[in-house]
């Protein structure tokens, strides 16, 4: 092989590296198959008819010699075929009209890709037709999550059509079933709704296509037999790595059996697969918990930072943005002042937003100009090169807003290339925040997106961030490209999206990026490998952001949720703003200069210590202590690893009068260790109101009795550090 091609099959992840020991392939699976983690059994065995089947999940079993004992179960990846009475994983139409598919076993590997990270791949095949299917499982022992995705690949005469292509199958057995979704809509995402699954289907989807996470993340919570708690119960948490239609289907069968069925929704989805073309499916990602929500969220954010998040072990920069001070009215002198602002304040990178492009239809307004990604002169005679000059001067970095997937009908793209935009050829074109889709199945459009980035990056060296944002879901699903494939555009648009975004990663691999699409319309972790940080909802009203962050953290860790203290809700005070934004990826959006000097002090002085805190709020270990949603009052808390320093956050929504108060217990201390306890964000001239304030207790005391910390009042905060002496 020449070294050429050497390379380009490693890069793709077609070879194995030298640190990769694959055990040899078992032809007959005679003893269980078995995916483990430090906490989780995932085992399969083949049964007397040949099916794969799953034998066991659940909490992780100590006698590898009792594993023989277990039945063999039922199938682990139903297809639609001969004797299956429910929902298939996997279904097909064959060249000569036949629609079933029956699966057996035919071979399995186990290989150690890295320290505690072994992957299974099991391959099955028909027994009628040349179709193959891999099972590709991926355990990480330490952080005790299973990642799931399938590849199929046929050999029959003509192309087959997936009618549903899941990347996962689970069973699970308990008395009952109580399923969390995470929905909403627009500025009121990741609302936690608890259902009881009883007989039937229960669905979880998204038919939106760019925009896909709008009403639904790709997101859920199955805890068994009691409804889910932070910190008991069995509980299964599920997420979907695509950042396009997606489709969970529960079903409950006539045993009180669930099937959780999890991938790309085959709406409008039916795929054609050509002879000895592979079909991946997108990766689902689970973990398993005993001990409730707050424990499942912790491995998953010790595996994202670790694994899937892009620099997920690396730091993150406090910004101020200028989108709510200013909307689309500035110019190169405003932008000036607002970095003097972003340099008093202490935030380390000035982010430009929207409005900044176009000419023949200058962006003044979300009507015109999208695709035009060319400084407008009036705005910025000097650019971009004299804004990251200005920045740079003044020692802080500069970030810029792009939208590059989309298109305005008053913009020069659209005049130029109508041919590379979604809309249906003899239809009015419905508008979505009077915008367009761009049709990135095509080749060229991926190329005009990532030479977007690449010009911009190329032309300015110093753009330290980008913004990426995504405001329209896919209304007009046509693509001219495809010509008579349409039914492949909601599959093959995010297959292109990540080819482009794959290029800014190789090419770019140090450029931190937002991933946002209006506020919570993209939360996945597939974009959340290219993407450092995600923007959960326009909505930063502190009061509705407890909840949305609340939300999101069950899944994601919080150095992935952007934060903003902003002037939505100014009823509140900036105090009460600064505190739940700094529960995350601290930015600030508003008028610096409209602040009060103790107002400026106190942001300052917040600054200065949620820059010593970061590592602690950003690294350690999440503790969701008093849920939102379960009274007037929330408290959450992280925990250095090493457990020497904690922080904790409070926060009275709107009491009742003369409620009584309990107070809150941190979680995971050293009961041996004694924590200084210390009162930080308070107003000039404050004192604090903590009685324990600047008081040395132990870890024992601390998570026994606890801190009385809430108040009657109504949007009160307090953040307190517990430093171990
Ligand atoms: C979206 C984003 C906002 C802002 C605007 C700009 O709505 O969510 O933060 O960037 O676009 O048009």
């Amino acid at each position: 092989m020449n070294s050429s091609l050497f390379l380009t099959l490693l890069r793709r992840g077609a070879m194995l590296s030298a640190a990769v020991l694959c055990l040899g392939v078992c032809p007959a699976a005679e003893s269980p198959i078995r995916i483990h983690t430090d906490l989780t059994d995932l085992l399969l065995k083949v049964d007397e008819q040949g099916r794969l089947c799953q034998s066991y999940f659940g909490p992780a079993l100590q006698n590898e010699q009792e594993l023989a004992m277990l039945p063999p179960g039922n199938e682990a990846f139903a297809t639609h075929g001969p004797g299956n009475q429910f929902a298939p994983a996997l279904q097909m139409t064959h060249p000569d009209g036949n629609t079933s598919l029956q699966l057996v076993y035919e071979k399995h590997q186990t290989c150690r890709l890295d320290e505690g990270i072994t992957q299974t791949t099991v391959s099955l095949r028909d027994r009628a037709y040349p179709v193959e299917v891999k099972l590709i499982l991926t355990a990480f022992e330490r952080e005790n999550v299973i990642k799931s995705r399938t590849e199929i690949l046929h050999d029959e005469r003509g192309s087959v059509t997936l009618h549903a292509y899941a990347s996962s199958m689970l069973r699970l057995q308990a008395g009952s079933y109580h399923l969390t979704e995470f929905s909403g809509d627009w500025a009121r995402e990741a609302n936690l709704t608890e259902t009881r699954l009883t007989f039937g289907k229960k669905l979880l989807d998204s038919p939106l296509g760019t925009r896909a996470n709008m009403f639904c993340s790709p997101m859920f919570a199955v805890a068994l037999d009691t409804p889910a708690s932070e910190t008991n119960g069995t509980v299964l948490l599920g997420t979907l790595a695509w950042s396009g239609n997606f489709r969970f289907t529960f079903e409950v069968d006539q045993n009180n059996e669930l099937r959780i069925l999890a991938g790309i929704n085959p709406f409008a989805s039916e795929y054609p697969l050509s002879p000895k073309k592979v079909f991946r499916t997108p990766e689902f990602i689970f973990t398993l918990s005993t001990r409730g929500i707050g424990e499942a969220s912790r491995s998953l954010h010790d595996w994202a930072r670790r694994h899937q998040l892009k620099e997920g072990e690396q730091g993150r920069m406090t910004l101020l943005n200028n989108w709510e001070a200013t909307f689309f009215d500035f110019d190169e002198e405003r932008l000036c002042a607002i970095m003097d602002d972003a340099r008093e304040i202490g935030v380390e990178m000035f982010l430009l937003d929207d409005g900044w492009f176009g000419n023949k239809h200058p962006r003044h307004d979300d009507t015109q100009g999208l695709g035009d990604w060319v400084e407008n002169r009036e705005k910025l005679p000097g650019g971009i090169p004299a804004l990251t000059r200005a920045a740079k001067k003044r020692g802080i970095r500069f970030g810029l807003w792009i939208e590059p997937e989309m298109v305005n009908p008053r913009s020069l793209l659209y005049e130029k290339h109508p041919d590379w935009i979604l809309r249906y050829p003899n239809r009015e074109a419905c508008y979505f925040r009077n915008q367009l889709v761009l049709d990135l199945t095509n080749p060229e459009v991926q190329e005009f997106v990532f030479g977007t980035v690449d010009r911009l990056m190329s032309e300015n060296p110093d753009i330290a961030y980008f913004k990426w944002d995504c405001n329209s879901p896919i209304m007009n699903a046509h693509s001219a490209y495809l010509g008579s494939e349409q039914s492949r555009l909601w599959v093959d648009y995010v297959k292109g999206l990540y080819a482009v975004l794959e290029r800014i990663r190789e090419k770019y691999p140090d450029l931190p990026m937002m991933l946002c699409s209006g506020g919570g319309g993209r939360t996945d972790y597939g974009a959340l490998s290219y993407f450092t940080e995600f923007w959960p909802s326009d909505n930063t009203d502190p009061l509705e952001r407890i909840f949305i962050q609340w939300g999101y953290s069950c899944f994601f860790p919080l150095k992935s949720l952007c934060a903003h203290v902003t002037n939505w809700n100014r009823s509140t005070s900036i105090k009460f703003r600064t505190d739940v934004a700094m529960m995350g990826k601290l930015g600030f959006d508003l008028v610096v200069k409209k602040l009060s000097p103790d107002e400026i002090r106190f942001v300052q002085q917040a600054l200065k210590d949620y820059k010593r805190l970061r590592p602690t709020i950003l690294d350690g270990d999440l503790y969701r202590l008093v849920s939102p949603y379960s009274g007037q009052h929330a408290a959450l808390q992280t925990v250095a690893k090493d457990r020497s320093q904690a922080v904790l956050f409070a926060y009275d929504l709107n009491p009742r009068y003369g409620e009584p108060l309990q107070p809150v217990r941190p979680e995971d201390l050293d009961p041996d260790r004694r924590y200084r306890i210390r009162e930080i964000n308070l107003m000039p001239g404050e004192s604090s109101r903590l009685a324990l304030n600047d008081r040395v207790l132990s870890g024992d005391y601390l998570m026994k009795v606890g801190l009385e910390i809430f108040s009657t009042e109504r949007a009160r905060s307090t953040v307190v550090e517990l430093t171990a002496e």
